[in-house]
Order: structure tokens, then sequence, then C-alpha cells
């Protein structure tokens, strides 16, 4: 048996193990109600301690369902891709963590896949969801197959979030991610850092929604590029103004020509 350390009850999203930086949970956010305001369900393919997932459950309308899917750090309902992976995840999570840390932010569990995510090939309806985040297995052929459950499940104006799109060392959810762009209609709506955003629908209404959105935030900023003819917005978090007094500091240490710039560089 596992030693799995009691962990305190969190109060705020950050208390919560995870990876899911705060610009990603701004764009979950904003891309969800925008796929309103009709229901529609939600699902998550790997949720670990329930970061992300707390998160969406704070989106869901009255009726919609959010069906969460990960195999906790254990193999009795299927098998981790890698060796590795299994003994990384079974440190920390268990399936009661997940539980415990959902209910200190919602009265009710989401509903819970324990296992594989091929399982939600059956678990998820078709077209039924507006929303599905794919962040469980990072290896190739099942990032490739996730996307192909979440299109199924997805209504025509849904959202697909893939996790660590361009990340070094998994370079097959990159490879995955690509593909059904290339090959099977998927239309980047916009990337973050960490995540790519993409629609079989029409990605132009959600980034109206992007763009109204980041109008009104100066610690966010709005990139465009083109690929393949169509736009996709690129969003980060804005980099930090110098400190007031920057220049006059400058203007006494530093030698005239690196003082230029300097100046330059700064607004
Ligand atoms: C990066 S973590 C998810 C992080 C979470 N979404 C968050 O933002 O806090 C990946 C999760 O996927 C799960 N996982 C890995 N391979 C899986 C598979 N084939 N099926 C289901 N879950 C899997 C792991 O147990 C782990 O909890």
């Amino acid at each position: 048996m596992h030693h799995i350390p009691t962990a305190r009850r969190p109060r705020a999203l950050d208390d919560v193990p995870g990876w899911f930086q705060p610009v990603d949970q701004d764009l979950f956010g904003v891309l969800i109600e925008a796929t309103g305001p009709e229901p529609g369900d939600l699902a998550e393919m790997g949720c670990y301690l329930g970061q992300s997932a707390i998160l969406m459950g704070r989106h869901l309308g009255p009726g919609d369902v959010l069906t969460v899917c990960d195999l906790f750090g254990d193999e009795t309902h299927g098998s981790y891709s890698r060796r590795g992976t299994l003994a990384y995840y079974r440190k920390r999570l268990t399936r009661d963590a997940f539980e415990a840390n959902y209910l200190a932010f919602h009265e009710e569990l989401p509903r819970i896949v324990h296992g594989r995510t091929v399982e939600l090939a059956e678990e998820l309806a078709a077209k039924s969801c507006r929303f599905v985040h794919i962040d469980a297995s990072h290896q190739y052929e099942d990032v490739s197959g996730d996307i192909d459950i979440a299109r199924r499940a997805l209504r025509p104006h849904g959202i697909v979030a893939l996790d660590d799109y361009r990340t070094e060392h998994v370079p097959g959810v990159a490879a995955a991610v690509w593909e059904a762009v290339f090959t099977k209609g998927l239309r980047p709506v916009c990337v973050s850092p960490a995540k790519l955003y993409a629609t079989w629908g029409d990605p132009g209404p959600f980034q109206r929604a992007l763009r109204g959105w980041a109008a009104e935030r100066t610690d966010r900023t709005v990139g465009e590029d083109t690929i393949d003819g169509g736009t996709v917005l690129r969003i980060a978090p804005s980099k930090l103004p110098p400190p007031r007094g920057a220049r006059r500091v400058a203007q006494e240490l530093l030698p005239p020509v690196v003082l230029r710039a300097v100046s330059k560089a700064l607004p």
C-alpha cells in the first residue's frame, strides 16, 4: 500500500496541485461560456487532483453533466501507456484525493469514469458535449484516439482544449494535434503557452469572444497568426512593465551607448 499524504482542504484553485496556468483558467472560462447559452455537457480526459475539473464544474448550466476520466494511479481499471507514468501518479494521486478536492468547491461530484480514456467512446453520447479537455496520456496513439472520441462527443460548435501541444518532452501530442488539424478538419481558435483550443465548427465567434474579453485586460496580450489560411490567436500573460524609476536608474548607471539601447526598450 502506498502512503498518500493527507492534504489540507483547498480554499482556492491554486491550493490544488496541478499544472493549470492562470491564462488557461481564463481561457476555459471565456470559451466554455462562448459555447452557450444552449445546454451542453463538459468532459475531461485526465483530471489528476481536480484543478481544471473544479473550474469546469463552475461553468455547468442547469442539467449539464461534467464527466471526468482518469486511471487515478491504479491499474485495476486499465493500464497506463508507460511504466513511468504509473510510478509518477501513484505517489500522490488517488480517486479519494480527487473527490475530496472537488467537494471542497462543489456540492456534488462530477460523473467519474475510472479507467482509460478509450472507455469514453462508449460513455459520452454523440454530439452531447460543448467542451472537452484532453489532458490524459501524452503518447501519440492515445492522444490521436482521444481526439477522435472528442470529435464524436462534441456538438458542431464545441471546443476541444489540447494540453501540452508543443511541449518538448511529449512530441507525440504535437503530432496528434497537427494531424487532426491537417487531416481531420480541426480548426484552431487560439493557443496559449500550454494549450491549443480548437473547434470542428467556426472559430470566428470564439475569436470575437476572446478579443472582447482581452480588450478589458491589461495583463493578457493577444497576437494573431495565420495557419493554412485560418486565423489563430496567440494569448499569453503580458510582460510586466519595468518598475517605476527604471529610466532614471538607467540614466545614472549606464554608459551612453547602452543607455540609448535600454531607453528604446523602455515604454
Ligand atoms: C497532466 S495530468 C492531468 C492534469 C489536470 N487536467 C489538471 O489540470 O490538474 C494527467 C492525468 O491523466 C491520467 N492518465 C494518463 N493516462 C491515462 C489514460 N490512458 N486514461 C485515463 N487517464 C490517464 C493520469 O492519471 C493523470 O491524472
